[in-house]
């Protein structure tokens, strides 16, 4: 019998509708389009107005759903990546299931940042690899304008509120997932972290009034390990699989800074019509990047195609999966 792999059969995205501009920004905090454009590679995102991560996970779901022609009752299992639950408990995976009516599955969240997506993925695949389950939903969702401090310009600028889903069934012809590489250094958290609303710093007045309960980040210094290790993990998973640039057809990269891609696509050796890039609609979505960036190019993929998937983001988490796509659609 041949190996059983988790291949990608269906992909979808959600966004909010609500468009915010640079401009727009630029009326309530001190920044300006220039800035943003040149730093980050950022023209807008989309932010929700009402809802939670569910609701768009949810929406993305039943899209996906719909699209496929499955009963929501087939799916057994529902991996989703978050930083920013519904709720502490109960999970979000559990939220989107009892709002799609996916009442024979189980599920969990997983935290992993803006690594979450590939975390998520390299999981759900075991389930279908150990052939003990044939229909997983792995999402990557982030509702970023709900831990965002709106007056601090050096994280509002960037991050953008989205979902994304993947499906992954067994496949006999060897495409899929086919090796991932996960990395991370809890020692990280120094410079890109929630610090309150957790059992370090439980939500209080003070917490509220120090606004711990929005994005910490350290910029400049985040910038340097994301620059070198995304772009080193990528060409070691390259090496590792003994693929050349010829070989891979499409880098997918986490969109948390243009200058982070083209770093890494550099050091792949990959000119930039092989990179899917679309931070300048979306900005950040956390999570939401890497699935969002597969339901853009869904149509341009083709059955075969040798894909690199991504990602740096807090803990620190980084890592990158390489992946044969499985359909032309
Ligand atoms: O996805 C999760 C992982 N996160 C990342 O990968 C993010 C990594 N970091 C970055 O992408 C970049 O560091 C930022 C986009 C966050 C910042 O860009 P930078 O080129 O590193 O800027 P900087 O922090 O060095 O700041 C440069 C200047 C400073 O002014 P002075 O000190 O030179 O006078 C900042 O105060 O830009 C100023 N600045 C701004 N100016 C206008 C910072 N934010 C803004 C802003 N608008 N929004």
């Amino acid at each position: 019998m041949s190996k059983i792999t988790a291949a990608i059969t269906g992909v979808q995205g959600y966004l909010p509708e609500n468009i915010v501009t640079n401009d727009d920004l630029a009326k309530f905090v001190d920044t300006n389009n220039e800035w943003i454009l040149s730093r980050t590679g950022i023209a807008e995102r989309r932010i929700m107005k009402d809802g939670a991560s569910s609701d768009m996970a949810a929406e993305a779901v039943k899209a996906l759903l719909e699209k496929k022609g499955i009963d929501p009752l087939e799916i057994e299992l529902v991996v989703l990546a978050t930083v920013t639950p519904d709720y502490p408990f109960p999970s979000t995976a559990n939220v989107v299931c009892d709002k799609v009516g996916m009442t024979n599955a189980w599920g969990y969240d997983l935290i992993a940042a803006c690594s979450g997506f590939i975390y998520a993925l390299q999981t759900g695949a075991k389930f279908i690899e150990s052939g003990t389950h044939k229909k997983v939903l792995v999402i990557g969702v982030d509702k970023m304008s709900s831990i965002i401090d709106y007056e601090d310009r050096t994280t509002c600028v960037i991050f953008g509120d989205g979902a994304g889903v993947v499906l992954l069934e067994p496949n006999e012809e060897g495409l899929g997932v086919q090796d991932a590489i996960l990395k991370s250094d809890g020692g990280g958290r120094k410079y890109l972290i929630q610090p309150a609303g957790g059992s370090a710093q439980p939500a209080s007045i003070q917490t509220v009034e120090e606004r711990l309960h929005y994005v910490k980040q350290e910029g400049k210094t985040v910038f340097k390990f994301a620059v070198t290790n995304m772009a080193e993990v990528s060409a070691e998973i390259m090496e590792k699989n003994n693929l050349t640039a010829d070989d891979v057809d499409w880098l997918v990269p986490h969109q948390a800074n243009l200058r982070i891609i083209d770093a890494t696509a550099q050091r792949m050796g990959l000119p930039k019509e092989k990179v899917m890039i679309n931070i300048q609609k979306y900005g950040n979505t956390t999570a939401g990047t890497l699935p969002l960036c597969l339901w853009d190019w869904e149509k341009q993929l083709k059955k075969g195609d040798n894909l690199i998937l991504s990602a740096f983001g807090g803990g620190f988490t980084w890592g990158a999966v390489y992946l044969k796509w499985a359909y032309n659609s």
